[in-house]
């Protein structure tokens, strides 16, 4: 059972379900008007600024009429608009803001080794024929901040067939996609066989490359490895194991920098543990190559500052919180650049490994995720 009520005021009234109350304020749904002269009926963008809103906008009336919509009159502008009560319930933003420092939304699921039970993937062929496992892949990219993609030609540039599947590549200095070959033999084994320690790519640029695809052609040689570390997961233990140090990294900006080509100086001032300002955690990055030198932390503060960075880095290097899985030629996998770390374990034998990276934009993978699951079921009826 529906009800409103008006507050005397004017300005908010207050929608009653059998088991919740919302208040929505005048000037917000005034904003949020979905009639045609305050939205394009084609493409729904707003057709009108704050300012074409009277700033002493109020509520007159309200009602719920015999379609079930709610009709709100707003004053001065003696305008009536209907709302979808439905709508105004997903909407609804009369609720106790959050208390904790890196909350996640939902949908976001924290992971550690555990994952290595069932490891997210998808087959390369069904992914391109059919829309429901590529709905089913990127939402594990979605949850999980990464996945495997199996069964894929073994062709030089496959790579961009993966990016096809949900955007389109970022090109950076690096160029459209870059090599990394690896040959590994007892002599050269000290410096190109050596694992890396898990990191995100690019903490140098601004905004980082959000997602990167890693795509194997050539894997003969033994071990080599590779392995992912839930950023959001290592951040969260952190902050349980030591919250003053998880403050201190995401209350302070690192630096990082990249000038190590003719022509190229990337620089940025970023946390290495950010959080929007409501809390929710919103990104990490961590890569020990380039971290610059740290100056925005004050003097008092620096030592616990590293002490945490240390901590980090020892979850971030902790076993317990590795998947890890081995790449055939044909398999590739997808990163969330913002959230999940990379690396690659140390060759135990001699061989060659062969891999072509890219990197992509993750709103452009979210997109084409969250249009399939708006629109899909449109879709499907059609
Ligand atoms: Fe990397």
């Amino acid at each position: 059972m529906l009800a409103l009520d008006v507050d005397r005021s004017g300005r908010f009234l207050t929608m009653k379900t059998d088991s919740v109350s919302c208040r929505f304020h005048a000037i917000w749904l005034r904003d949020n008007a979905q009639d045609a002269e305050t939205r394009a009926v084609g493409n729904g963008q707003r057709l009108i600024t704050l300012r074409d809103i009277p700033t002493d906008t109020q509520i007159a009336a309200a009602e719920i009429d015999a379609s079930g919509a709610v009709q709100v009159r707003f004053l001065p502008e003696n305008k009536a608009v209907s709302f979808d009560p439905d709508w105004l319930m997903a909407h609804a933003y009369d609720t106790a803001a959050p208390d904790v420092r890196g909350w996640l939304p939902e949908g976001i699921e924290p992971w550690d080794a555990g994952l290595m039970r069932s490891v997210p993937s998808g087959d390369f062929a069904e992914l391109r024929q059919d829309r429901d496992a590529l709905r089913h892949w990127l939402g594990h990219i979605v949850r999980y901040g990464f996945a495997k993609l199996e069964n894929g030609p073994v062709e030089e540039n496959a790579l961009f067939q993966v990016v096809d599947l949900f955007g389109f590549v970022r090109e950076t200095n690096y160029g459209r996609h870059f090599e990394v070959r690896t040959e590994v033999n007892p002599t050269n084994l000290a410096f190109t066989g050596l694992g890396l320690q898990a990191h995100t790519d690019n903490p140098y640029r601004d905004p980082v490359p959000t997602i990167q695809v890693l795509y194997c052609l050539e894997s003969s040689a033994a071990g080599g490895a590779n392995m992912v570390v839930d950023g959001f997961a290592a951040a969260l233990r952190l902050r349980d194991e030591n919250p003053d140090g998880f403050a201190l990294l995401a209350d302070h900006c690192a630096r990082f920098e990249y000038a190590g080509e003719a022509g190229v100086c990337l620089t940025s001032r970023r946390p290495m543990i950010e959080l929007a300002p409501d809390g929710e955690l919103i990104g990490v990055r961590f890569n020990n190559r380039s971290c610059a030198a740290i100056t925005d932390v004050p003097f008092d503060k620096m030592e616990a500052y590293y002490a945490a960075y240390r901590q980090f880095g020892e979850i971030i290097d902790n076993t317990a919180m590795e998947v890890t899985f081995r790449l055939e030629p044909g398999e590739a996998f997808v990163v969330d650049n913002t959230r999940v770390l990379h690396a690659r374990k140390g060759y135990s034998g001699e061989g060659t490994r062969w891999l072509q990276g890219c990197y992509a934009d993750r709103d452009g993978l979210r997109s084409t995720y969250d249009a399939m699951i708006r629109f899909g079921a449109l879709e499907a009826a059609e």
